[in-house]
């Protein structure tokens, strides 16, 4: 299998926080980040559109149907970050009217990097603390079918 084409959730999380870090409030300049707020807008509009959309949709539609039902506490964190990707949604439609763009900026990069967080630090070690070494790696398999990385090997 060509592992080029292979959906990357950690190489998109990498990006994320690095976005994160870029818009949040009193974040450092960097060279491929804007200065200005507006300019700060599109990019991470541009990024939502480009990366983020793609991201949340794989997540949602072939990650969570295939743990939908192992165990009521990954169902649950499921829920919470489905909820999430729609606050981020709202957001990132929201950063196109240039108004409190330095509140949205922040409140974007802190909402994007707690997402990640939740699903590095709590969602993915419990679906390998609840599935066996076995089903861990059918679940890849599949994934893999599906041109899904497998989440667990790093
Ligand atoms: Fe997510
Ligand atoms: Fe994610």
């Amino acid at each position: 299998m060509n592992t080029k084409n292979l959906f990357s959730i950690a190489h998109d999380h990498f990006h994320g926080l690095m976005l994160a870090q870029m818009i949040k409030r009193g974040s450092t300049t960097s060279d491929v980040m804007p200065v200005t707020l507006e300019g700060k807008a599109k990019y991470t509009v541009r990024f939502f559109e480009q990366e983020l959309e793609n991201h949340f949709y794989l997540e949602e539609h072939v990650l969570q149907p295939e743990v939908k039902g192992i165990s009521p506490e990954i169902d649950a964190i499921f829920a919470k970050l489905v909820k999430e990707h729609n606050n981020i949604r709202k957001l990132a439609k929201d950063l196109k009217i240039e108004e409190d763009l330095e509140d949205k900026l922040d409140l974007f990069g802190r909402m994007l990097e707690e997402h990640i967080t939740t699903e590095e630090k709590i969602l993915f070690p419990k679906i390998q603390e609840v599935l066996s070494e076995h089903d861990l790696q059918q679940l890849a398999e599949r994934l893999n079918k599906k041109g899904y990385e497998n989440i667990f090997r790093y």
